[in-house]
């Protein structure tokens, strides 16, 4: 992909990964980009690396605007391998007069690269740095969702460079928001923050508050991952006000995991209780649906409903996947209950309750267990229960 000017004298100059199909346990479906800013001035900045097998890609984008070795400076925003990965490769290659980042960032640049004598200059929140024309303001945004994460305001191009937070994993030849399907864009940022931000929920709310209160006036959000956002700065805002106060909806998820169907069975009467509430439900087997879907669904549904047979004296491994990826990113505000099918021992309900417990969701009548194959009684059991959560989800209102 050739550079694009994002702001006079700003150009994306990073790389398009079309390939990529798992982010740590992420299902990145549709690929993902790995942006980086070059900003063209009296001091010539670059914004960000790419990951390590894109190096070339970035050299030849930054070749067609400029010398690299041109390059005086270098901000690191975040070390996450798949923004600093070139970096080694950059230094070697330009030089740079200085290498800005957080305190963190300058540990953890070490930590990876064990290059102690690279010319780091460490930034902290509201300090500025002039590039000529341009000035920059660097805000830490510490455990977002790195210790030595930060962003880059252009003060006088009204943008920011806003690393991990307001991007998407999504590969596509466009680069900004307004030239793309605007319902599929949100989808992949959804996903993205209940992937990637939704254990730092309070955190994300305090850094939008603190934001406000500097008083940035932003007309760009350019992401180190996917679209930039030049046409909706303020939607993609909003998006995260909502989904860090994790807003719920009418909604209901049933994730589950089945041997013979009986569980499977049990699913779909729930669903039917759900429904007859008026309540929307999405319906997740685990051995069709990525844990990365699953908790995209849960981000703003009110109830989770779980369900797994018993196996082994306790539950399916999907279950356990999904349980142990949920309990890290900390949904909140939930209700729910377990279910499932059992031969003989029948411990599968109490562990996933107990799990939920853990979650804190609030557990609704203790949960249900059918022996083998249900029967037209314990249908009418699943249906009550789910009606019962929906009743309980309409009436939170
Ligand atoms: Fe896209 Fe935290 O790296």
């Amino acid at each position: 992909m050739q550079p694009v000017e994002v702001k006079k004298g700003i150009y994306w100059v990073g790389a398009v990964d079309w390939n990529v199909r798992d982010f740590h346990g992420y299902s990145t479906l549709k690929g993902s980009t790995y942006n980086a800013y070059l900003a063209m001035d009296e001091k010539i900045t670059l914004f960000d690396t790419v990951k390590k097998p894109f190096a070339d890609d970035l050299v030849c984008n930054i070749s067609r605007i400029v010398d690299p070795r041109k390059i005086d400076y270098l901000v690191v925003n975040h070390v996450e391998m798949d923004h600093s990965g070139a970096v080694p490769e950059i230094i070697d290659l330009v030089q740079p007069e200085k290498v800005f980042c957080s305190a963190m960032g300058k540990r953890t640049l070490i930590d990876h690269y064990h290059r102690e004598d690279w010319p780091f200059e460490v930034v902290e929140t509201g300090q500025t740095l002039s590039l000529g024309s341009k000035t920059v303001q660097f805000i830490e945004t510490r455990m977002l969702h790195w210790p030595d994460s930060m962003f880059s305001y252009l003060e006088e191009d009204r943008l920011l460079i806003s690393s991990d937070a307001f991007g998407e994993h999504w590969a596509t030849s466009q680069r900004f928001d307004d030239e793309v399907n605007m319902d599929e864009l949100f989808s992949h940022a959804a996903k993205y923050y209940a992937n990637i931000l939704l254990l730092y929920s309070p955190l994300v709310q305090k850094l939008l508050a603190n934001v406000q209160k500097m008083g940035l006036e932003i007309d760009m959000i350019a992401p180190d991952h996917g679209l930039i956002w030049r046409t909706h700065p303020g939607k993609i805002i909003e998006a995260y006000v909502a989904w860090s106060k994790q807003k719920a909806r009418d909604k209901a998820v049933i994730i589950y995991d089945t041997m013979y169907q009986a569980t499977e069975k049990m699913a779909l009467a729930i669903a039917d209780g759900l429904v007859q509430e008026g309540v929307e439900v999405k319906i997740l087997n685990l051995k069709l649906s990525h844990r990365s879907e699953v908790i995209t669904e849960v981000l703003d549904a009110k109830a989770i409903l779980l369900g797994s047979p018993t196996l082994n004296n306790g539950i399916m491994p999907t279950v356990a996947d999904i349980l142990c990826y949920m309990k890290g990113l900390r949904p909140v505000d939930k209700i729910g209950f377990a279910f499932g099918s059992y031969g003989w021992s029948g411990e599968a309900v109490k562990v996933m309750t107990q799990a939920l417990e853990e979650m804190k969701v609030k557990i609704m009548d203790g949960g249900l267990r059918v022996k083998f194959t249900p029967t037209h009684d314990d249908f009418m059991k699943c249906a009550e229960l789910g009606r019962k959560v929906g009743q309980e989800i309409k009436n939170q209102g």
